[in-house]
Order: C-alpha cells, then structure tokens, then sequence
C-alpha cells in the first residue's frame, strides 16, 4: 500500500491543528514535530538523531514563534528566536529529508509575503524578486533557502498572506476591540492586506502533497486583493458592528517596536498567480465571505 503518513513541524499550531484534521479526514497518517510530547508527537532532536519517522511521504513545516506576541518585548533575544525557529526547525526537517533512505515525494514550507518589499505601488506575483532589506525579509530569504531539498523530492513554497480564522494569527487578536465596537483601521488604512482563509491554506497544503507537478514558490493569497481599511470595513460589517477608531501609525511603533509594527502599518500587492494556474480553486476567495466565516464569539472545536 502506498503510505500516506505526513510529517508536521509545528502541526500543533492554529494553522497545524487545522491542517491535522483536515489530513486525517483523507485518510492520511499524520506524525507532529513538535517540542512537547504527546501520542502524535516526535521531538526536533528525535529528527535531527534519527531522521525521520519510517514511511513518512511527505513533510510539512509550520513551526515557528509568534512575532505579533504581544507579550514580549522586541529584543535581539526574541528576534534570534522568530529566526531560529523557523531556520533551523526548516533546515532540520531538509537535511533529514535529504539523509533518509526512503524519501519523501514533497517537501511543503510556509513562509510568507514579508518576502516581498512593502510598497503601495508595486504588484507582486511569484516571479517577482524578493530583497532581503529588512529583518522580516531576510528572514523570509534565509528560511527559503533552508529548505533546500535534493530532487526528486519536490519543494513547495507557499508563501502565505495574514491567515484569515476565529481560532488564531490576527482575528483572534483583533476580535474582541471588533467586538465591542472599538475597532478601525490601522495607520492610513490604504495598506495592502495580503490575506488567506485557513481553510483555503490547509487545503493548498493539501493540493501541494497531492498534486505531483506542484513545486516551486506558490503565493498563498486569495485573489482579492484588499487594503486594511477594507479589510476593516468587512470584518465590522460581518460583527454588525461600527469600526470607526483608527489607530494611528506612531502608537503601534511605540508599542511593537517600529520594524515590528510595519508588518500592520505596512502592506503588499500580492496576486496568487502560479497557484491559480495550477488550477487550485479557493473557498473563499472574498474578505467578506472569509470575514463572516469567523464572525462567531466563541471559537469552533
Ligand atoms: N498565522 C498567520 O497569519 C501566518 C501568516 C503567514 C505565515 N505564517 C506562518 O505559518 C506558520 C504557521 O502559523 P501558525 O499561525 O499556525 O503558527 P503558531 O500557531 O503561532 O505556531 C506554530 C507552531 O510553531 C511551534 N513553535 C512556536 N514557537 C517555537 C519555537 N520558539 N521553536 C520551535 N517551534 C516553535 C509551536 O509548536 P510546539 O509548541 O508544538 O513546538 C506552534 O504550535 C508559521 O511559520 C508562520 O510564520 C502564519
């Protein structure tokens, strides 16, 4: 029989816990990489010591630490940690990938669309040149290129928008003031907003397992394209409530630290383009249908 078992960095996240019922709803076998145990769970150092879990036909990583955490402060020590975690957790999983006897067919990464340099002008699909100027950046240059793997194994790229779900990433962080109609745009507004449901992420995850001709960078965006305040706009339509409190651009810098505070105040045109020519179809392919997915007070099991 031909193995189905998949291997998850950071499956235990909000996009990885998604992703891990998804997977099991289509009968695959899937193994977490995470660094707490459990039953489904094998540690970094049990990969880096004895390579990967036997029969494993495909690995996923999604690990890394949170940047918009608001709980810790921008220091060297954290930012060495939004680094490493996702460097040397991606180049963990290659190298085992490369070592092993039986070789998994594909390798997926999520990255994101810091890859490419904010503008309010430039439009950017896959082909376009990533710089590598700031610390996100060139964090996004450096996890990519961890991921080398040796052909035939096929390497994914899916460099994702802000991940759109009640569960977690910005909507968790932003649902109550939504909520209790202290909402508004941030900083001008007229940014670009990049964005993703998690059911159209998972399921591209998936498509990128299955479809063997899938390789390369794919841009996990949805096609409409969007600026935070219309972003703003739909997400208080769907909590039918008001969203009139910008808030403005030098705050967030005081507070977040101002290379921090771009990823808000800050924003890219992004079109999916490779991922639409292989013929991936989105779920939800408008704000204000993925906005009332997630318009629910308490979040889904
Ligand atoms: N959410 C978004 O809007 C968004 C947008 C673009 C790209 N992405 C990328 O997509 C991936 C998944 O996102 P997510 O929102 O699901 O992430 P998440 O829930 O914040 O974290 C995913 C997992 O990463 C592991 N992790 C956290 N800190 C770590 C550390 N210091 N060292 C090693 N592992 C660590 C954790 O697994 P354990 O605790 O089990 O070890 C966690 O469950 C991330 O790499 C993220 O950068 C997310």
């Amino acid at each position: 029989m031909v193995s189905r078992t998949v291997l998850v960095g950071g499956g235990t996240g909000f996009v990885g816990s998604r992703l891990n019922k998804l997977l099991k709803a289509n009968n695959f076998n899937v193994i977490n990489v995470s660094r707490m145990p459990a039953a489904n769970n094998v540690s970094w150092t049990a990969i880096e010591s004895s390579g990967l879990p036997s029969a494993t036909s495909a690995v996923v990583n999604l690990a890394g630490q949170q940047f918009m955490d608001f709980t810790k402060a921008w220091t060297s020590g954290f930012k060495q940690n939004v680094y490493n975690s996702r460097v040397y957790t991606t180049r963990a999983l290659a190298t085992a990938i490369n070592k092993s006897q039986q070789q998994p067919k594909v390798f997926v990464l999520v990255t994101g669309v810091g890859a490419y340099e904010p503008s309010e002008t430039t439009k950017y699909d896959e082909s376009s040149p990533t710089t590598g100027q700031d610390f996100f950046s060139q964090l996004l240059v450096d996890w990519e290129k961890a991921a080398s793997v040796n052909p035939p194994v096929r390497l994914v790229i899916i460099r994702s928008g802000v991940v759109i779900g009640r569960e977690g990433g910005m909507i968790k962080n932003m649902f109550l003031p939504f909520y209790l109609g202290l909402g508004g745009p941030i900083a001008s507004g007229k940014q670009f907003l990049p964005w993703i449901h998690v059911e159209d992420l998972i399921r591209l995850i998936q498509f990128s397992i299955e479809c063997q001709e899938v390789k390369g960078i794919l841009n996990g965006v949805a096609p409409h394209i969007i600026t935070n305040a219309e972003f703003t706009k739909a997400f208080a339509k769907a909590l039918s409530r008001p969203a009139i409190f910008p808030v403005p651009e030098f705050i967030l810098n005081f507070l977040l630290n101002e290379e921090r505070a771009m990823l808000l105040t800050k924003g890219q045109h992004v079109t999916p383009k490779r991922t639409l020519e292989y013929g991936f179809k989105f779920k939800y392919p408008k704000i204000e249908d993925a906005c009332a997915e997630c318009a629910h007070l308490f979040p889904k099991n």
